[in-house]
């Protein structure tokens, strides 16, 4: 599988890692600065042969038409994900691009399209859906032991300073990144939409800036999700904790079974119970990772590599990014606007919502 990496920052490391892993073969890597490819490589700890044998690129389109590549993932900052997917996919090279897909649904529809057309395949990177918790709340789903489902809840309670948001310009604007919904609690959203059965009838939230003026978008929300299937579930996602990073907790109750997950990013099975099992479990699984990011880029490479080979969709598609997407869309539509939103969305972007807090 020849594979190429564009935008060599901070999630790089992971995406660099599950290619080697997945044995692919490493043919280029993109970046505009120089010393981000070469952090990368130390990070990585590749050797001067293995750094050698890896062409470097400051034009992704240069890479594309130079290298052709079978499958890329993109790590670039979030509002040049869509340009640079839709560049690849009309060339029919296969993509994983990072979460959010997109930041405006025009962009993430016009992706979609394109792949239909091409036949590329692409995959959104909410790689948290192969944490082992995760897993093993789908496989009871997926077996109806949650009989039929009442409630949801996502929370996600971490802990951004300025630091983190100085460091790249691009972080809390609403061009290139939006807030704490979008970036860091949009795979805690994925789960809750993956998990309550999809289809969303009315969003009606709640969105702040609280402690980080000098950011554009917020840095704390909180929503009430109504599916069209009846389960209500509610978000709370913020960057406002004071101290380290506290959890990411997903808990899903139905007639027949109550679990919930934690640790910090959904990693951890804190509560289950299951009619059909009779007694309830505490800390049943806990899934050992290296950072906040977890194990899942490695399983999501893999799948992603046996979509291609199989041609089938991937385990997680662009659609599911889409609706990701649009979830976090349709609460900041509904914090600007004062009122519930219903669902779905069209032509809605990040920049609709911009100087909501100026
Ligand atoms: N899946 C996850 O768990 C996870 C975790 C962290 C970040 N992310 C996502 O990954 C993306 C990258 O995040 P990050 O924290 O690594 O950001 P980053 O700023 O550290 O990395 C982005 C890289 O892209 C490069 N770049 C910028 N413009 C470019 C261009 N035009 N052409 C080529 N390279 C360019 C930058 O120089 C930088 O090295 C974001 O969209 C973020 O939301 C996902």
């Amino acid at each position: 599988m020849k594979y190429a990496l564009i935008g060599c920052g901070r999630v790089a490391y992971n995406h660099l890692k599950a290619a080697k892993e997945n044995g692919f073969e490493i043919v280029a890597v993109c970046d505009i600065e120089p010393d981000h490819i070469f952090d990368l490589y130390t990070r990585a700890a590749l050797t001067p042969e293995e750094a050698g044998a890896i062409a470097r690129y400051e034009d992704w389109n240069r890479l594309f038409d130079c290298e052709k590549p079978t499958l890329v993932s993109i790590a670039l900052p979030s509002g040049l994900h869509a340009a640079c997917a839709k560049d690849a996919v009309r060339r029919g090279i296969h993509v994983i691009v990072e979460k959010p897909i997109a930041l405006s649904l025009q962009d993430a529809d016009e992706l979609i399209a394109l792949a239909r057309e091409t036949g590329a395949k692409v995959c959104a990177c909410h790689q948290n859906r192969f944490n082992l918790a995760v897993q093993e709340m789908r496989a009871y789903l997926e077996k109806g032991c949650f009989g039929v489902l009442s409630n949801a809840a996502v929370t996600v309670r971490w802990s951004r300073g300025r630091d983190y948001y100085s460091a790249d310009d691009w972080r809390g604007t609403w061009a290139q990144d939006g807030g704490a919904l979008m970036n860091q609690s949009i795979h805690g959203i994925d789960l809750l939409r993956w998990m309550c059965g999809g289809k969303l009838a009315t969003v009606y939230g709640v969105t702040r800036r609280q402690y980080h003026p000098y950011i554009e978008a917020e840095d704390v929300g909180a929503a009430v999700l109504q599916f069209e299937n009846g389960v209500i579930a509610t978000l709370e996602g913020g960057v406002n904790v004071c101290g380290p990073d506290l959890e990411e907790h997903l808990t899903l109750i139905g007639s027949g079974g109550t679990m919930k997950l934690g640790g910090l990013n959904a990693s951890t099975v804190e509560y289950k119970y299951f009619a059909q099992e009779g007694e309830a479990a505490k800390n049943a699984l806990h899934e050992i990772a290296p950072n906040l990011y977890g194990n899942g880029h490695v399983s999501l490479f893999k799948d992603m590599a046996e979509a291609i080979e199989e041609d089938r969709d991937p385990y997680v598609t662009a659609q599911d990014g889409r609706d990701a997407l649009e979830t976090v869309l349709a609460v900041y539509l509904s914090s600007k606007t004062g009122r519930p939103v219903s669902l779905p969305l069209k032509d809605v972007s990040t920049l609709d919502i911009a100087g909501l807090f100026d």
